[in-house]
């Protein structure tokens, strides 16, 4: 199957793909779902590739895949789960069964202790010891961070709670910086861990306690956690009344939807944050139902297995023209990076293909006065995944926000068509002649024929975020089915931190000499400077 697109490819690829864009195509490659449009008309996809990347969909099994991940099944093969974060967001999609038992009563009765708890913090019954909570600090890394941090940032205007705050880093000027400005006496501090045994998240929440205990008599009291490890949480000293628990079939990645969106849920409100649900209910249900050709998860995974497995394009950049998604690009890192880059697949075999893409990227505008030089005239081609929105929250600022929009489409037509000789000669024609004109003229050409992709949609509002991170989990899941591989482990993240916990007594003056050469001058260094 990957012979017939390779051949296909090779076929099409020396075409300029402007010339295959028609009104047709224009309404063709493109997938809508609810308000949103995703537009692939920009790519060198054309009708028989499309129809080859489809038939990868059929010969892998993504949908049977699929409904075995919606009903529960162990699809996480190498550490026996389920995968069942879509069970979090089922708000009323009736029974979700794992093991002969329905796991949303449970589910929904974790989303009303959310509830509860948090309209308490932003109304004032719930207190801190020096009164009304006025901070929390989320403390939590990779996914226990990374989705929450997102999405208070990607819905800044609807945040009408205490200001939050995410600490991740074991680095402690992370957690001083963080704790500088807070008020021990009316900080909530959320201990955020799948685990419970992170060491950056264990080591970060004993110096919040630390923090808190000097000033208030009970810090355990300004503590909550978010957790599968009651042991590990009721050995922090915090109530069980403030835990709130998940099960070891949701992946930390994929984990923002339940009590890890608890911090998220304070700053927008209960209500926002079930619409946040809603907005990804409603995309399972569209990747659940719509034919692969109309299937935005879909599609949007057969763009990127054209760009990087086909064309061998080995980067993605996300490049979001909102800023409120500021952090989106730092968020889909770890979602596809953790999920899809493995390079052995389901049955422990060696990987015949690429593994998933590198994923980078910035807010437009900011990135094109820093590294889109490189994607217009770089030797390298990078595919580039925009997002916009028809309109921004300030409603008295419009036409600001309609020369973002004028900036989001530019780029991607830039990519596209780029410069040639000719017109690049005319435009310094009058400033140059002879050989100077020829060299300053090729400086200014631009290749063009650069593919994007468009994710275009109303307003970034709570619904439209829960479509938006719904579709990626989803596109990373169909591009892990075709790859042949578990996009729900994560084994290698293990190694470092092995060798971390072995290194902690070395770097603290221990024996180095069974370290490498390179190791142990490094730790000889640091040690000459202070550590
Ligand atoms: O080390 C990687 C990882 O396990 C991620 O998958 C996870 O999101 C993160 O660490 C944090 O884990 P936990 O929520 O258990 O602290």
């Amino acid at each position: 199957m990957w012979d017939k697109l390779r051949a296909h490819h090779d076929a099409v690829n020396i075409r300029r793909f402007e010339t295959l864009i028609n009104d047709e195509r224009a309404a063709d490659f493109t997938a809508t779902a609810g308000d949103m449009r995703l537009d692939y008309v920009k790519t060198n996809i054309d009708a028989d590739g499309r129809a080859l990347l489809i038939d990868l969909l059929d010969e892998t099994g993504v949908g049977v895949k699929r409904d075995a991940m919606f009903n529960g099944e162990t699809i996480n093969e190498t550490e026996g789960r389920a995968v069942l974060h879509t069970a979090l967001r089922n708000l009323d999609g009736g029974p979700v069964m794992v093991d002969g038992a329905d796991v949303m009563p449970e589910i929904l009765a974790t989303l009303d202790r959310m509830d509860d708890f948090s309209t308490a913090v932003r109304s004032g019954t719930f207190n801190g010891q020096g009164g009304k909570i006025t901070d929390v600090v989320n403390i939590g890394i990779g996914g226990s961070d990374l989705g929450p941090a997102m999405g208070v940032l990607a819905l800044a205007p609807y945040h009408d709670g205490p200001r939050c705050h995410f600490v991740s880093n074991v680095d402690p000027a992370d957690i001083s910086q963080v704790l500088r400005h807070c008020d021990p006496a009316t900080t909530l501090v959320i201990v955020a861990s799948k685990t419970f045994t992170t060491i950056e998240t264990m080591t970060n929440a004993r110096t919040a306690k630390a923090w808190m205990g000097e000033i208030v008599a009970d810090p355990a009291a300004q503590f909550a956690a978010l957790s599968t490890s009651e042991q590990g949480t009721a050995d922090f000293g915090i109530a069980p009344e403030r835990v709130f628990g998940f099960q070891d079939w949701v992946g930390g990645r994929y984990s923002m939807w339940g009590p890890i969106g608890l911090s998220m849920m304070i700053a927008i409100g209960p209500d926002a944050f079930r619409a946040f649900l809603r907005g990804a209910q409603d995309m399972d249900r569209h990747f659940q139902a719509a034919d692969w050709v109309d299937n935005m998860p879909a599609m949007l995974a057969l763009t990127g297995i054209w760009h990087n497995q086909i064309c061998g394009y080995g980067t993605r950049a996300v490049l979001p023209y909102d800023n409120n998604l500021s952090r989106l690009p730092a968020y889909l890192q770890q979602l596809e990076m953790e999920s899809n880059g493995k390079g052995v697949s389901m049955d422990g075999e060696d990987l015949s293909v690429n593994s998933g893409p590198v994923v980078w990227g910035e807010p437009g505008t900011n990135g094109q006065h820093a590294f889109y030089q490189l994607i217009h005239q770089g030797t390298r081609v990078v595919p580039c995944e925009f997002l916009v929105a028809a309109r921004g929250h300030d409603d008295d600022l419009h036409h600001q926000h309609q020369l973002l929009v004028a900036n989001c489409l530019a780029q991607s037509e830039a990519l596209m068509k780029g410069r040639d000789l000719d017109e690049a000669r005319s435009k310094v024609a009058d400033k140059f002649d002879g050989a100077e004109l020829e060299r300053q003229a090729k400086h200014r050409v631009f290749t063009g024929n650069r593919p994007s992709i468009t994710l275009a949609y109303p307003k970034l509002d709570p619904f439209t975020l829960g479509q938006i991170i719904a579709l990626y989990e989803h596109r990373v899941f169909v591009e892990g089915v075709v790859l042949g591989l578990n996009s729900y482990d994560q084994w290698g993240v293990e190694l470092g931190k092995e060798l971390a916990t072995a290194l902690q007594p070395i770097v603290e003056g221990g024996d180095a000499s069974d370290k490498d050469g390179s190791t142990a001058a490094l730790v000889h260094f640091l040690r000459a400077h202070g550590v």
